[in-house]
């Protein structure tokens, strides 16, 4: 395809721009870089293949400006987070009128009630809780399986991310689960009880579950942490139907999916999860995580800790549904995501993933265009992959660092893992057909 070479030499002139055009990001890294681990108060901020950090100077709509003044088509869109531009004006109304009355009391705002009436209509669980974010909810979830089920083992899908959780960081290797590579500080063995499968082998979930010791199958509806994996016809059905049959609580990750439509793929595919969570961009960008479950699950759970509190479950951080949180979500739930928002993205996103297949096309390249509603991914792979130990095999990380950084240097920002664009309300073509355009200019550069 493209050369070694070619690529090496596009960043090395891509990495010497970047210092060039970002004098004040250089001054702000140079300061930071005595008080901050690694320069950054968080470590994935140093995930973007730079030189030194971008520091940014504000992000609306889906425009970011860097403390040099230069402005950004954003298309990583806080890897997600700001799925719905930044500071959506509905959410920072409702943020600026709390901030004055209160931000965390460790007890219900009073607008609790609406909010988890506006969280069963859009999700069609009855009964919720929040967290401070997706991760938090994913291992409250987890928790909750298992103590229902009174099992240990949970089962995730090989490719898999589901936040800070210890025992999904995990792969599936020649000997079965192993843990990630990289993990640091861990101290027990996070391949002790989860079970690892490739996304769409039913075979291997249907052998994975058989001995009933399977607390949880969690799992995204479509894989989106390596580029995109979708699901076969047919294999959410099938897999409702295996954990049903062996007693295994399913529970559905929509933190990235919420681009599929205003209630994730689960209301768009009908799919039937017995935990759902979701964070991220659920609060306009706020910290918070959700979760909800059935009637059974919840009537599980009482019954585990009849007429009792549950202080000392293990559960809960101090600030989880603060006032602040709360207000932001319901603003979010009520005025931002609306189904006119969701037109809106799902077209700007067809839009991106058509002129995506053109410029390939254009420039004779066998790769593949995914997209979940307005969430287009770019593989390199000559067909889609069909689970995560193919999009993994897929990744040129250093073709990937190439084109991010030639698209950074021309004020287009993707997400620095893997080729992710995410269409928020506030982008329009414009923006769209900028992105097109310095792709396409890169792509032949690299040809030439
Ligand atoms: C599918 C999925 N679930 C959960 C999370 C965790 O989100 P957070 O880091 O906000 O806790 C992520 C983060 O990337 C994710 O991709």
């Amino acid at each position: 395809m493209f050369a070694a070479q070619a690529i090496a030499a596009l960043t090395a002139r891509e990495l010497s721009s970047y210092q060039h055009l970002h004098p004040a990001s250089a001054q702000l890294a140079q300061r930071s870089t005595r008080h901050w681990q690694g320069g950054v108060p968080f470590q994935w901020m140093r995930d973007w293949g730079l030189p030194f950090p971008l520091f940014v100077r504000s992000a609306r709509g889906a425009t970011l400006i860097d403390v040099d003044g230069q402005a950004y088509d954003d298309f990583c869109l806080g890897d997600t987070g700001a799925m719905f531009g930044h500071s959506p004006e509905p959410v920072a109304r409702a943020l600026a009128a709390q901030a004055a009355g209160g931000l965390t009391a460790m007890l219900p705002g009073e607008r609790v009630g609406a909010l988890g009436a506006a969280l069963a209509a859009r999700f069609g669980l009855p009964c919720w809780q929040l967290t401070q974010s997706a991760s938090d909810a994913n291992r409250e979830a987890l928790r909750w399986a298992r103590a229902i089920t009174a099992r240990r083992d949970i089962l995730v899908f090989n490719g898999c991310y589901h936040g800070a959780v210890d025992e999904t960081h995990v792969r599936l290797g020649e000997r079965g689960t192993q843990p990630r590579a990289g993990l640091r500080g861990m101290p027990f063995d996070v391949t002790a009880h989860t079970r690892v499968v490739e996304f769409n082998d039913l075979a291997a979930l249907a052998g994975a579950l058989a001995d009933g010791e399977v607390a949880a199958v969690l799992c995204e509806p479509a894989m989106t942490n390596m580029g995109v994996v979708l699901p076969e016809p047919g294999f959410h059905a099938q897999l409702r139907r295996l954990t049903r049959q062996h007693g295994t609580v399913l529970i559905i990750d929509e933190t990235h999916t919420l681009s599929a439509g205003p209630g994730g793929c689960t209301r768009r595919d009908g799919l039937e999860p017995d935990f759902l969570v979701c964070g991220k961009a659920i609060a306009g960008g706020m910290p918070c995580g959700v979760y909800g479950f059935t009637d059974e699950a919840r009537s599980r759970i009482e019954a585990l800790a009849p007429g009792g509190t549950d202080a000392h479950s293990g559960l809960g951080t101090t600030l989880a549904a603060n006032l602040l949180a709360v207000v932001a979500l319901e603003a979010c739930l009520s005025e931002v995501m609306t189904d006119a928002a969701y037109g809106h993205m799902e077209a700007q996103a067809l839009r991106l993933e058509q002129g995506l297949q053109a410029v390939l096309e254009r420039r004779a390249l066998r790769w593949q265009v995914q997209r979940v509603g307005a969430r287009v991914e770019l593989g390199f792979g000559a067909r889609p992959p069909c689970n995560g130990g193919e999009a993994a095999a897929a990744l040129q990380p250093e073709l990937e660092r190439a084109l991010h950084l030639y698209l950074l240097n021309r004020g287009v920002l993707l997400t620095p893992f893997h080729n992710m664009m995410l269409l928020s309300p506030e982008t329009d073509a414009g923006a769209v057909a900028r992105l097109l355009a310095r792709l396409d200019a890169a792509l032949g550069e690299l040809a030439a």
